[in-house]
Parts: C-alpha cells; structure tokens; sequence
C-alpha cells in the first residue's frame, strides 16, 4: 500500500488531482483508510493490535506527506502550446438598428440626388416654431410637449432656448443658408415630454425632407414619397394620402402605405387593416419662405424663397415606429436599453 501512495503521489500534478486522492484515502466516510481501519485495526487481536497500528499509522503519515507536497508544476515545453487551438475572438459591434433605418431612409434619397442636412438638438423658438408658422400662443405648440431650457423669461420669446420637438427646423436653417434648389434629407434626433411607454420614448428620431425649385408641385411629392416608399419597403406596396394639418405646410398629408409584411389585411402590423400610416408632408406654406427671406435679410442676404415660382414640399417620418415594424421589436425601450442580447439580433 506504501508503494502504491508513493506512486499516485507522484502523479498529482493538479489541485483537483490531488483532492481526488485525499478523498480516496482519507475520506471520512468511504476513504480507504478508514475501511482498512475498519477491517483490519479494530478487528485486530490484541496482541498484534500494538504492530498493525503503527503501520498503519505510517500510511497514514505517507499520505499526508503527498498532500502537504506542493503541487508540482505543469510541464511547461512547446510541445504544450498548441497552434492549432482557435483564437479568442473579440465580439464586434453591430451598427444600431436605429442608426441602420436612418442611414438606409438617408441613402434611398441620396440617391435621388438629396444633400444630408443636420442641425442642433438646442433649439431656438424661432427655428423650431415662429418661422414655421407657429405664432407665439397658437394652439399647435400645444401638441408637441416641448422640453424648454429654464430660467429664460427675460430673453424675447423666439431667442428662448428648447429642445427641438422636430427636425423641421433644420429645414429653416438650411433655407437661410441656401439658395434654392435645394434637395435636403435631415436625420435627427428629437425631444418631447412624452410619457414613456411601450410605443413613446420622450428622445427618438425623425428623418425629414425639403424640396424646394422652380415648380415644384403636390405631384412631385407623391411621386416622390411613392418611389422612396417603394425603394425602402419592396417595389409592390402603395401609397396614399390624405387630408392632414401642418402649420408649415399647406396643403397637408398623412401618407399611408399598403402593409408590406402581409400585402393585403391580414397581420398585426397593420393592425388587420392592410394600411400602415407612416410619415406626415406636404407643401411648403408660403408663410415659411417669408419668415425664412426675413431672416436672410436680416442676416444681410438677399431675399430668394417667396418669389414667383419657387414651391417646394417637404415631409417627415418617425424612424423608431418604422424600424419596430421592420424588425417586429415590439417595445421601444429595447432600442435605448443597450442590452446585448437584444442587438446582437441586428448581425
Ligand atoms: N414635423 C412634423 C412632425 O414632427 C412632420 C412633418 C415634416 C410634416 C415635414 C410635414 C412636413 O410631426
């Protein structure tokens, strides 16, 4: 038995090696030791009790000498280090499915010849409002819960500072800063103090478009909103529009389209009834060229968008409504939640 420890002693090489054999030996309930106490020593007759003991004894310390011996190290050699092994990866990013159905929204009118136009998250009531053709108390402010920045009611109403409640403001500036034409896709990010719940998030994104030329018409609108549409969503839904109220333009639209998950009316998405209302627009009014010429001349520029000729449409859409139907993500806290497990989705 002595030789037997020595030679498993030899072999532990690893802490759980070693564990494995003091359970072996000096368990207490079925290590051999105490079988070989039980069998052997308090059977023993007497007088050879005194012998069987202290051999026994001497196992005993033997084992314990094994235990107490450091453990010894693995052989290190290079036959130990195996190139064939995989690597650890490093897990990469995935573009964010936000940014993805911006960035693919932007891309179909780039292609259609649209310059990207972006503008400030702090806004003045100028841009986000008076030039728009929100008057100051006109109930439309009402409907777009405005995030204000505190302690401004000293300053003129249009200079006081907010969260832009659209990316419709970017429209003004690029104006001001313009000569037309002008072709404009404006992604943006932007504020209202909206409850949050499954489908409302008071931080989302819009993408907005300006189209301003010599005879632009209603019919250049819908034909354009019908070829994005399409371009975005597969060459087979349709659009269709109608009445809506913007201060900024007039005529105004909401703009359906026939469902592209189930065609006709048959699935959740559309709510079983085939339509899917998806982005606002309309023509640009008249009262927003002559803010917007009012503010370039003061700006020591010469007047150019309410002159005889010039139209213009423009539209927007929400991006956080489109990208839950395309990826069937049924709560809007998922896209700000950044939990892995939820993007990882979007490879
Ligand atoms: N700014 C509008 C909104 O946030 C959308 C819109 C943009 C409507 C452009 C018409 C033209 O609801």
């Amino acid at each position: 038995l002595t030789e037997e420890v020595r030679a498993a002693a030899g072999a532990l090489t690893t802490p759980e090696a070693k564990e494995q054999f003091r359970l072996d030996w000096l368990g207490r309930k079925s290590g051999r030791l105490k079988t070989l106490s039980d069998a052997w020593l308090k059977s023993a007759p007497p007088d050879q009790k005194k012998s069987i003991g202290m051999r026994f004894n001497q196992l005993k310390a033997e084992i314990e000498a094994a235990l107490d011996a450091e453990v010894a190290p693995a052989r290190t050699s290079a036959s130990s280090l195996d190139l064939s092994l995989p690597g650890i990866r490093r897990a990469i990013g995935v573009e964010h499915p936000l940014t993805r159905t911006m960035r693919e929204m932007t891309a179909v009118f780039a292609a259609l010849g649209y310059s990207v136009g972006i503008g400030p998250e702090v806004e003045t009531d100028f841009y986000n409002f008076e030039a728009l053709n929100f008057p100051p108390n006109h109930p439309a402010r009402d409907t777009q819960d405005t995030l204000v920045v505190a302690d401004q009611e000293s300053k003129p109403l249009r200079e006081r500072y907010l969260m832009r409640t659209h990316t419709s403001p970017v429209q003004i500036r690029s104006m001001v800063a313009n000569n037309p034409p002008l072709r404009l896709v404006i992604p943006g990010k932007v504020h209202r103090n909206d409850e949050s719940d499954a489908t409302h998030s008071p931080i989302f994104h819009q993408v907005e478009g300006l189209c301003v030329d010599r005879g632009i018409t209603f019919s250049d609108l819908k034909g354009t909103l019908d070829y994005a549409m399409k371009a975005f969503f597969g060459s087979s839904v349709k659009t269709r529009f109608f009445p809506s109220f913007f201060p900024f333009t007039e005529p105004s639209a909401d703009v359906q389209i026939s469902c592209p998950f189930c065609g006709q009316k048959g699935c959740r998405k559309c709510k079983f009834s085939g339509w899917i209302e998806l982005l606002g627009c309309g023509m640009v009014d008249p009262a927003v060229f002559a803010a917007v010429d009012a503010r370039r001349v003061e700006n020591g520029l010469e007047p150019a968008y309410d002159v005889p000729g010039i139209s213009g449409f423009a539209f927007g859409m929400g991006v956080e409504r489109i990208a839950m139907m395309k990826y069937g993500v049924g709560d809007i806290g998922q896209f700000y939640s950044g939990d892995v497990r939820f993007l990882s989705q979007f490879v």
